[in-house]
């Protein structure tokens, strides 16, 4: 696998829409949180996977600020395996070599999960191995709102001139400042759009739709989804 795996271009960031825990679930005749809960197994193997793989950055979205929409014992639900996942992130974290952050507005979460949020991020800062940024509220239109918002104060603080205002300044204010755009969106689940999330920064990835359900999905799958990419020719607008 190593061998194969050295003459593949492997994205060097894979933005991961993790769909699919529900209908997993219902097919075993469990409650919604069951899929969940199994969903969350699958974080840490495709993790591990990814980075063998020669992966460096998995952007993984995790609650999106449409989901506060669900059902509140569904929400709750979610909220505690959120909370139980950075609990146990330090230590993967620390096993992995893992660099965690997290994207999305965190103002709006218990402060008990902010509070773990703020610790996993500065205990794992500088870990060198896999780069793992973890949506939680997280939607795209939103950040880039707040974006906005973060520069709209800066110019009347007179420290931009609205003139400058480029590409670069509004990247420099998304919650994803200083990472590199993601190559490849795998979607699970068999839907295929993006449901609010990296809307800018998918400008250019490659999107790839599996049918497999999030916590079906295997280090076989991610394997594939790499080979997909590999069939994929680049342009950027350009020729080749
Ligand atoms: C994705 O699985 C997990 C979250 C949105 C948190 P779903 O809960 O959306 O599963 P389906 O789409 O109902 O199968
Ligand atoms: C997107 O999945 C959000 C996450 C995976 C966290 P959803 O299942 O919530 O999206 P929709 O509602 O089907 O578009
Ligand atoms: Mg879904």
């Amino acid at each position: 696998m190593a061998e194969e795996l050295s003459n593949k271009a492997v994205p060097k960031h894979i933005a991961i829409i993790m769909d699919g825990n529900g209908r997993w679930a219902k097919k075993r005749g469990l409650p919604r949180t069951a899929g969940h809960k199994a969903g969350g197994k699958t974080v840490e193997k495709i993790c591990e996977e990814a980075y063998r793989a020669g992966v460096e950055y998995v952007t993984l979205y995790a609650f999106s600020t449409e989901n506060w929409s669900r059902p509140k014992e569904e929400v709750d639900m979610l909220m505690d395996l959120l909370r139980n996942y950075l609990s146990d992130s330090l230590n993967n974290a620390k096993k992995n070599n893992m660099r965690v952050r997290v994207i999305g507005d965190r103002s709006k979460l218990d402060p008990d999960i902010i509070k773990k949020i703020e610790e996993t991020e500065e205990a794992s800062k500088d870990y060198t191995g896999l780069r793992l940024q973890i949506a939680i509220n997280y939607g795209g239109k939103d950040e880039i709102t707040r974006a906005m918002k973060k520069i709209a104060e800066e110019v009347r603080e007179g420290k931009i001139d609205p003139a400058d205002i480029d590409q670069d300044v509004i990247e420099a204010h998304l919650d994803t400042a200083g990472l590199p755009a993601p190559d490849l969106l795998i979607r699970t689940s068999g839907e295929q759009r993006l449901s609010n999330f990296l809307l800018w920064q998918t400008a250019y990835s490659e999107f790839y739709f599996p049918d497999t359900l999030w916590p079906d999905f295997s280090k076989k799958d991610l394997l594939e989804a790499i080979d997909y990419y590999n069939t994929r020719d680049r342009r950027y607008g350009g020729v080749r």
